[in-house]
């Protein structure tokens, strides 16, 4: 049976380094990182998204700034509230919670934050410098997470073969290429599979390291899978339960169960990669106060 990767124990391990690193930048620099979250309208999901960020500053330390604003705010607008917090040096970290009604562009947005304090690490000069490698970029918050229990599952990842499904630009993308990088988080072969890619099980079957962000449920099935291999699965996908009615339950894109038997180690849903990406974040933030204040 695989090892179970506990990836609330793993986030707390790492909030527990964010609370000594904020409280060291209070007592030797007199700073108090500060992350500003931007939520317009009110979808349900976004919103307990942003609830869950704001407890997490409060319990590291972080100063939160929290922006509400109605469903109909104009582009221009939230352009003009974007450049306020740019030019904010009490905030450190801006977030734009996506998605965003359709009369914005997403694009436009993320654009507009100055990509030092981009801790979403979507802004094209901070995509541009994780394939680079440059150490002062900002990694988007699901891969940085998914790269920190690999690194905590596999000491030596040099020369291992990691394989992603999935090539969306916050999971599949940023992680093929930080995971290309050369060093010691990183240094590895890697694949990407997508939904052009006829047989992906013979790809599959070749990882030490399976990343899985299909977004379907089932994508990765027992005989897929090397055995021994490292499974991650970034999936979130709401099913019927089987006790039938109206319950569902969350399931990744992994069969977990089957899976789970064959694999070394494998990301159990919920409870592995999700409670890492808020963690993530705060550690950005708490990078950005740095960087912006020229701390090492
Ligand atoms: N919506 C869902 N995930 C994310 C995320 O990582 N960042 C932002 N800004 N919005 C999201």
């Amino acid at each position: 049976m695989a090892h179970i990767i506990d990836g609330k124990k793993i986030s707390q391990e790492i909030r527990e380094q964010i609370i000594a690193d904020v409280a060291l930048l209070k007592e030797k620099n007199n700073l108090q990182p500060g992350l500003a979250v931007v939520l317009v309208g009110d979808n349900p999901a976004s919103a307990l998204y942003v609830r869950m960020k704001k407890k997490g500053c409060e319990e590291t330390g972080i100063r939160s700034f929290e922006h509400v604003l109605p469903g109909a705010t104009s582009e221009e607008d939230l352009l003009h509230l974007v450049d306020r917090l740019n030019g904010d040096s009490s905030v450190n970290g801006i977030l734009v919670q996506l998605p965003l009604p359709e009369q914005i562009s997403e694009e436009k947005i993320i654009n507009r934050i100055n990509p030092i304090k981009d801790v979403d690490g979507f802004h094209p000069v901070n995509v541009g410098k994780i394939v680079i490698g440059d150490d002062d970029c900002f990694c988007p918050c699901t891969p940085y997470g998914i790269q920190e229990l690999i690194a905590r599952t596999v000491p030596d990842l040099k020369g291992k073969h990691l394989v992603v499904v999935g090539r969306s630009n916050i999971v599949g993308k940023p992680i093929a290429n930080m995971m290309l990088q050369k060093n010691k988080r990183a240094n590895c072969i890697v694949t990407v599979c997508h939904t052009a890619t006829k047989d992906i099980a013979h790809y599959t079957r070749q990882a030490d390291i399976l990343v899985v962000a299909a977004g379907r449920p089932n994508t990765v099935t027992a005989d897929m899978v090397k055995p021994g291999a490292v499974v991650i699965d970034v999936g979130t996908n709401r099913v019927p339960h089987p006790d039938g009615g109206d319950k569902t339950r969350v399931v990744g894109d992994v069969d977990y169960e089957r899976v789970s038997i064959v694999a070394g180690a494998i990301t159990p849903v919920p409870g592995g990669v999700g409670p890492m990406t808020i963690t993530m974040l705060l550690s950005n933030t708490v990078k950005a106060c740095r960087i912006q204040n020229k701390i090492r």
